[in-house]
Parts: C-alpha cells; sequence; structure tokens
C-alpha cells in the first residue's frame, strides 16, 4: 500500500473480531509510533498495552460506555508525559507532550491500516478513571486509547471539509 492509499483507507471502525492480532503487527504499530515527530525529540509521552478483558471492560466504562474499546484484542493508551519536556517550560508541559503524544496516535493507526488493522482514536473518557484502572503514576496523562483489532465492519467513509474551506488562501492551481 503506497502512503496515499493507506492515508485514504485509515478510517474509524468500532466494531472488532474476536481475532488476535500478531506480535509481529503490535511490535510494527509501536515502532512507528516511535518514528513520530516530537518536541525536541524528547518524545515526552508513553503506550501502555492493555489486553487483559477485565481492565479493557473497565476501561469501557470510564470512556462512555464505548463498547468497542472492549472488542480490540488490545487497546493501546498513550499517555503525554509533561515532565519529559521540562526544559521548554510551561509550553512543553501544557501543549508539546499533548502534540508528541498525538503525533504518535496518527503514526500508529497509520502503520496499523498499512497492516491491514483497524483503529479507533478514542479521546471521549475521564482521565482520572482511566489513571485509577491503569495505575498511572502521577506525571502521566492520558491522551489518547487506540484499539486496535481486525476490522468487523465497513463504515461509511466520513467527509471532510472542503480544502477551500479549511485552508486560508488556498493555491489557485487546486
Ligand atoms: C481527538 C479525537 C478524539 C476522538 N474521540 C473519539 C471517541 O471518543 N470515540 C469515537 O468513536 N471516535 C473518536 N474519534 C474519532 C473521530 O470521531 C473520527 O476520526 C472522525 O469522525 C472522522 O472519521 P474517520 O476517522 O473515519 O475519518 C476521535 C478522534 C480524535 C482525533
Amino acid at each position: 500500500m503506497t502512503l496515499e492509499e493507506t492515508i485514504a483507507s485509515r478510517q474509524s471502525v468500532r466494531a472488532y473480531q474476536d481475532r488476535p492480532i500478531e506480535e509481529e503487527q503490535l511490535i510494527s504499530v509501536l515502532a512507528a509510533a516511535n518514528r513520530a515527530p516530537s518536541a525536541g525529540n524528547l518524545q515526552a509521552y508513553e503506550i501502555l498495552i492493555v489486553r487483559d478483558a477485565d481492565r479493557k471492560n473497565r476501561l469501557v466504562g470510564a470512556a462512555l460506555n464505548q463498547e468497542f474499546l472492549a472488542q480490540a484484542p488490545v487497546v493501546l493508551v498513550f499517555c503525554a508525559h509533561p515532565a519529559r519536556c521540562a526544559k521548554y517550560g510551561e509550553r512543553g508541559r501544557r501543549l508539546y507532550c499533548i502534540q508528541d503524544a498525538a503525533a504518535a496516535v496518527s503514526y500508529a493507526q497509520l502503520a496499523a491500516t498499512a497492516l491491514g488493522l483497524a483503529t479507533c482514536w478514542v479521546g471521549a473518557f475521564d482521565d482520572e478513571k482511566v489513571a485509577r484502572i491503569l495505575d498511572l503514576p502521577p506525571d502521566l496523562q492520558p491522551v489518547a486509547m487506540l484499539p486496535l483489532g481486525y476490522a468487523a465492519e465497513t463504515p461509511q467513509r466520513a467527509a471532510r471539509r472542503l480544502l477551500a474551506d479549511l485552508v486560508r488562501d488556498l493555491p489557485t492551481l487546486l
């Protein structure tokens, strides 16, 4: 799959097959996340791997009962680590660590797509509940959860804004 094809075929999937993913696939997805850019290359985030049914089910409860989270064989939880980019002061702690984690999520999503896996970025959750369920240290802030597995649905492709609406001063050749 070319990068263009990968980008075009990624979509949020909210139903997963009861089928495990290969360990090599998981490592490829994590390695892609690790290639994402980050402020000062400090990579101010950590990724937790959740596979056990008990914690996945509790994460569902912390995330507005989004049941599909527990269907996926693996849930990756991307957490910002503000202390890692403290050298950038308040901007690093407030913004860069979140951006670092978000960039890693995007890379992971595209890598998963290229491997034939499905994902959905889940951001609607109660931070404190997630931190409790995962026993997170106080310096980790959950940013996104990413269920990873084989799709059990083919959703309608979500529409996008027109480039002309999204981009100021769009080049005239477009
Ligand atoms: C910051 C963020 C938070 C999101 N949170 C959720 C969520 O909690 N639950 C969900 O089902 N989808 C969530 N999504 C996925 C979006 O709904 C989805 O990306 C959007 O509707 C476009 O659809 P597509 O991913 O299929 O292109 C989130 C996406 C982002 C970037």
